[in-house]
């Protein structure tokens, strides 16, 4: 390339590259949807000042012991949410037969999101014993969940959704509100994105990845009941009490997930129409960023 037009290229990619850094997205993230939302938690984990700083502000690590029934007890640790391969690592450490598993969980310090669209760049843990979660929370009744369960047989391929409560009042599961899918050719421990899209009348839970060979896969799963309503936080976790039916653990070696990203946006209660108008004409009208 000659230097005048190399110039000019690094000009031109320089400007882009600052005008999509300046951009505000004073007027909103209009997802693949087509929703519009006002607000963002943008976590890149792999960014040079490393995955922990990334969590700073915006998210909490929880130190929490949760009794089990099972047991044995969940001890969310700090020291098990930590820098691996250039991303977060999120780890359910091998059960030492202290009566509790030690486990990894971040969540959002904000607990006002109500809809939103949530998408988390991962790898799932292949140790079996475990649970990794990705899900919205305010009660065990307004809640909905990607679950990936280390112990599948198809864990690869194979994840769990869930608009709680899952079961019905007999305890059976709820096949309207907990759906099973298995999504043939798809590798869940190579990196692919899981998303939750949550909107007033339905959840549309969805994964886009490769296939061992490299093609694109992409599955969708839409669920209608149990769509929670309230202002909710949000949660990524990896956890083990040792339940024979679900977590099949604990774990005999460290079970790791790496997430490269979680990208949130969304609406919530404290930020009005009124401010969000207010403040994308403030900004000229401009356009909403893609997401
Ligand atoms: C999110 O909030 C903005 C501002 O109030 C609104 O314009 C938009 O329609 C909301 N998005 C959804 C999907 O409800």
């Amino acid at each position: 390339m000659p230097p005048l037009v190399l110039l000019n290229a690094l000009v031109a990619l320089f400007a882009f590259g600052t005008r999509v850094q300046a951009q505000s997205c004073a007027c909103g993230y209009q997802d693949s949807n087509g929703n519009v939302w006002g607000q963002a938690i943008v976590s890149t984990f792999t960014q040079d000042a490393g995955a922990p700083a990334a969590l700073d502000g915006d998210w909490i690590i929880a130190t929490d012991l949760e009794d089990q029934t099972t047991g044995i007890n969940i001890q969310y640790t700090a020291a098990n949410v930590f820098e691996y391969q250039d991303a977060l690592g999120l780890q359910a450490s091998a059960y030492d037969n202290s009566g509790l598993v030690e486990c990894a969980e971040i969540f959002t310090q904000r607990s006002d999101i109500l809809y939103g669209s949530f998408r988390m760049q991962t790898q799932v843990p292949s140790v079996p014993g475990v649970v990794f979660g990705f899900f919205t929370y305010i009660s065990d009744t307004q809640e909905q969940d990607i679950e990936f369960l280390s112990s599948d047989p198809e864990y690869y391929q194979q994840v769990h959704y869930t608009n709680q409560p899952g079961t019905l009042p007999d305890g059976d599961t709820d096949p309207d509100a907990a759906k099973d899918v298995e999504v043939p050719g798809a590798d869940f421990t190579t990196f692919g994105v899981h998303r939750i899209d949550w909107l007033p009348t339905e959840t549309i839970y969805s994964y886009a990845g490769d296939t061992d060979a490299g093609a694109p896969i992409s599955s969708k799963t839409t669920i209608t009941k149990n769509v929670p309503t309230t202002p909710s936080e949000f949660i990524i976790n990896v956890w083990s009490n040792g339940d024979p039916e679900w977590s099949k653990g604990p774990p005999t070696a460290n079970a790791i997930a790496t997430v490269h990203y979680a990208n949130l946006y969304f609406n919530s209660t404290t930020f009005s129409a009124a401010s969000f108008n207010s403040a994308c004409s403030a900004a000229g009208n401009v356009a909403s960023c893609s997401v």
